[in-house]
């Protein structure tokens, strides 16, 4: 089977629409909560407001932390609770992620397991940074080789990497200690890559948009927990659970918005010191 999926944008000037989903953290139990938060119910949540909405989107992505315990069940219950958006899903592998496993379950679920994204004028490579049983990531030479080919075969569109861990210090420091740890490799094997145009992740639970070496780097809320910006320790914060909207240009130009629930409904248990 191919690893490559090629969609046709629905907008008739050809931009591309991405829904961007991330950290779901569920469990097998859709009882059971994260540092107070059912993350079950606060992704139903999520999909009740999507669904309230009714935006056209290409594509949904899902950019790592769908589990909290690594469970066939987990992905089960995200396959079928995200069902109900009708677009097209695809997802890579978060530190809190079996990965093999989900390739092996998500193609008998309806989650696509292909690797790269062709939509129009741009490509998505999903890349896996999951370093199993830890926190920090990591990309094997392999998945930078694998970056590197899409983008220089594909000369013509404009690239967008994505994986779970974004390579950028965000200014926590608890949440720095589990970056990506080969962020200076990430950079050095995307310099001469000119059509690489953005870089999506999760991980940070917090809304990061910076440019870097003239590459844009996003990370997103989670579905669930936030973690509070430029906390020296760990530390959650007050937002709602959240997504990313992204309209991708012909041109290469990004326009993209972060939405939040309008509810206090899941605040997490602000004592906790860590998860
Ligand atoms: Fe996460």
């Amino acid at each position: 089977m191919s690893d490559i999926f090629t969609l046709t944008p629905k907008a008739a000037d050809e931009s591309v629409r991405i829904l961007q989903l991330t950290d779901t953290h569920l469990f097998a139990q859709g009882d059971r909560t994260l540092l107070g938060v059912n993350t079950k119910d606060s992704f139903s949540a999520v999909l009740d407001a999507l669904e309230a909405k009714s935006e056209e989107f290409d594509f949904v992505l899902v950019t790592g932390d769908i589990s909290q315990d690594y469970s066939p069940e987990s992905y089960q219950l995200f396959a079928a609770l995200i069902a109900r958006l009708k677009q097209q899903v695809f997802f890579l592998p978060g530190n809190h992620d079996d990965g093999p496993l989900m390739y092996r379950m998500f193609g008998n679920l309806n989650v696509h397991t292909e690797k790269s994204i062709v939509c129009g004028h741009w490509q998505l490579v999903c890349l896996n940074s999951e370093v199993y049983g830890v926190p920090h990531g990591w990309l094997q030479r392999e998945e930078l080789n694998y970056l590197r080919k899409m983008a220089k075969t594909n000369r013509q569109l404009h690239t967008v990497a994505c994986l779970h861990h974004l390579p950028r210090m965000v200014g926590c420091a608890w949440l720095d200690t589990q970056t990506l740890h080969n962020q200076n490799e990430f950079y050095e094997a995307v310099r001469d890559l000119d059509n690489l145009r953005l870089v999506l992740s999760g991980h940070v639970h917090q809304e990061v948009d910076e440019m870097h070496e003239q590459v844009r780097y996003l990370a997103s809320p989670s579905t669930s927990i936030q973690f509070a910006p430029h906390s020296l320790d760990f530390a959650l914060d007050y937002k709602a659970p959240g997504w990313r909207t992204l309209t991708l240009h012909p041109d290469g130009q990004v326009e993209t918005e972060v939405h939040r629930l309008q509810t206090e409904s899941f605040r997490p248990n602000f004592d906790s010191r860590g998860y």
